[in-house]
């Protein structure tokens, strides 16, 4: 599946950047091929635009933030976040703007501490629900932003395989000398996808004191969540009650390219675990996940057929075939539109 030739990708909210970015500048992101600018306005709210002055189509995104608005870096013309233009400094003001002077504007919005965009008038879904986000006293750490150069079909299906973990894991939490893989119970919903499990962990050092877990073996109750086409969530807790939920996203920004945007929830406090030795260890697990995603083909089949299978990958045949219901429907779809126009022709 190649992520750009699928118009149906382009009607769900992807989250594209951490909103502090915006702070000092106007940032580009690419979503799906697709060239974005992104901005906050006078009210702090998040504005995208395609990254292409309707003047001379130089970059948005290399202009300022002026009254609110974008301010191209060539003529010095802004753009609302409607993408309508404001100012023109070479005209007089009382010289009404041309409402052709305009650029795509796309569905934006801020959540969990990052801007999310969605490339289409008409998402399938809303942008995805974390209660333990909003749990007085739970602390979200932001923990990863960055490209990967794997499909986020991989990314997913990596996220919900629990028979990696004794082999891509064996230097963080796999357990070396169990690599049959728990038993889970999966759920799949109408777009997306739960997965129940309880997993029998390794505590290297540095978990031990992250978990307040002074013991080399433990386990994790494990709910995870697959959102339709490229996030998730891991809530994973253990015996002594601590939460430690996982969101990642992967943002598909080419055929080729999956920006990994992670964060994650826990429900104890900087005293207990600093955020700084959090990161450490899931940073060591994800570069561990990361090496090996890169060398996969990143035009990822979503036919089951082209690809073998075990049984723990049940998880990653319902993503592929629900995928696959998803683009054919909606190619169906455009095709029956097509029809009249072929007739008449
Ligand atoms: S190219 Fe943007 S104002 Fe001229
Ligand atoms: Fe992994």
């Amino acid at each position: 599946m190649l992520v750009t030739q699928h118009a149906v990708l382009r009607r769900f909210w992807y989250p594209v950047i951490p909103i502090a970015d915006l702070t000092n500048s106007p940032q580009p992101f690419t979503l799906l091929g697709e060239p974005l600018v992104l901005w906050l306005t006078n009210q702090g709210e998040p504005a995208a635009l395609r990254d292409r002055c309707c003047h001379r189509s130089a970059k948005l995104s290399m202009g300022i933030v002026q009254n609110g608005c974008v301010r191209c870096p060539y003529h010095g013309w802004s753009y609302n976040a409607d993408g309508s233009c404001m100012n023109v400094p070479q005209l007089d003001p009382d010289v009404a703007i041309p409402k052709t002077y305009r650029v795509d504007a796309f569905l934006c919005a801020e959540r969990y501490g990052y801007v999310w965009v969605c490339l289409s008038e008409d998402p399938l879904l809303p942008l995805p629900e974390i209660p333990e986000a909003e749990v007085p006293g739970n602390r979200l750490i932001p923990q990863f932003y960055e490209p990967w150069q794997c499909s986020g079909l991989r990314v997913m299906e990596n996220s919900f395989d629990n028979a990696h973990f004794s082999i891509v894991h064996a230097e963080s939490f796999g357990v070396t000398e169990q690599p049959k893989p728990a038993r889970s119970e999966i759920v799949p919903l109408d777009l997306g996808l739960k997965v129940y499990a309880t997993v029998p962990v390794v505590n290297p050092p540095t978990q031990q004191k992250n978990l307040n877990i002074p013991d080399r073996l433990t386990v994790r109750e494990v709910e995870s969540t697959w959102y339709v086409p490229f996030s998730r969530t891991l809530k994973i807790t253990y015996p002594n009650g601590l939460m430690h939920l996982i969101f990642t996203a992967a943002t598909p920004m080419s055929d080729r390219t999956s920006q990994i945007v992670q964060f994650c929830i826990r429900n104890d406090s900087e005293a207990d675990a600093s955020a700084e030795s959090i990161i450490t260890f899931d940073r060591q697990v994800v570069s561990e996940d990361k090496l090996v995603l890169e060398s996969t083909d990143y035009d990822t089949p979503v036919d089951v057929s082209c690809e073998q299978h075990m049984p723990s990958d049940q998880p990653g045949i319902i993503m592929r075939r629900q995928l696959a219901a998803l683009l054919k429907t909606h190619e169906v779809h455009e095709v029956q539109k097509a029809e009249p126009v072929l007739v008449k022709i």
